[in-house]
């Protein structure tokens, strides 16, 4: 079973190898508690510390690469803001030019803003607690793309810390729909602790429904979900695989 820090290693390893694939690659990116090492690790391998990754491998360059975070609040101050964030905890890090760190807080049309810099190569997700993958609570439309949402309890409970009180947890955010999702050609779902094990097997055991909008993704053409509680599986369409 792989420990968080195996799990983080290789999300970011995952994320590194894209970028060498593909220097102008579009990713989609979370914040949370789940990426925070695969971050401190993109940032380390970023600046040359690339200790268990081939001897002679330059650091990571971002100059060409877009990023495209998930989802964002509303009516939120600046420093508690998802961009502030992942600014702080990996694009500050890293040679990221600062038109390409894009937000769907920012953008009007942010599924067309996508489409026209090529469509997302790689997404990384979270899970929330209740099953939601960016901020697709349970009950959003398969047929969703960018939209403005309302955040169901248990996230702003989840999501407190960073705030005073719960109360000045935002009650709405902006978010990529399922379709924006969908239309990343590769998605990794990572999942951190025991307290998810259970959501993560009902999204990736069980049906498919619109009460776990995660398990959505089984239908996606190539899905890897990575965790450290010993829970791995991967989804690839017939095509994907030939
Ligand atoms: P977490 O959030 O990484 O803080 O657990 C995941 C999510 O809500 O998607």
């Amino acid at each position: 079973m792989e420990s968080y820090e195996q799990l983080s290693r290789r999300v970011a390893r995952a994320i590194a190898d894209q970028i060498r694939l593909k220097p102008n690659t579009c990713l989609g990116l979370p914040t949370g508690h789940t990426p925070l090492l695969t971050y401190k690790i993109l940032a380390n391998w970023s600046h040359g510390g690339e200790e268990d990754l081939d001897r002679d491998a330059p650091p990571i360059d971002w100059s060409g690469v877009l990023c495209f975070a998930l989802d964002e609040y509303h009516d939120v101050q600046p420093k508690n803001s998802f961009q502030a964030f992942i600014e702080e905890h990996l694009f500050d890090q890293t040679n990221l030019p600062l038109p390409n760190r894009l937000n769907p807080g920012q953008s009007d049309d942010y599924d067309e803003l996508i489409a026209s810099c090529g469509g997302l190569d790689l997404t990384v997700l979270g899970i929330g607690g209740n099953g939601h993958i960016a901020f697709n609570e349970p009950g959003t439309a398969l047929a969703s793309w960018t939209h403005c949402t309302w955040l169901a309890e248990s996230t702003r409970v989840a999501n407190q810390e960073a705030f005073v009180s719960l109360d000045n947890v935002p009650v709405t955010g902006v978010t990529m729909g399922l379709q924006t999702i969908f239309a990343s050609r590769r998605v990794i779902l990572m999942a951190s602790g025991e307290k998810k094990r259970s959501i993560v097997e009902r999204a990736f055991n069980g049906e498919i429904s619109a009460d776990v909008p995660a398990s959505y993704l089984q239908n996606h053409g190539l899905v890897d979900v990575w965790t450290d509680f010993g829970f791995e599986k991967s989804f690839a369409a017939q095509s994907a695989q030939e």
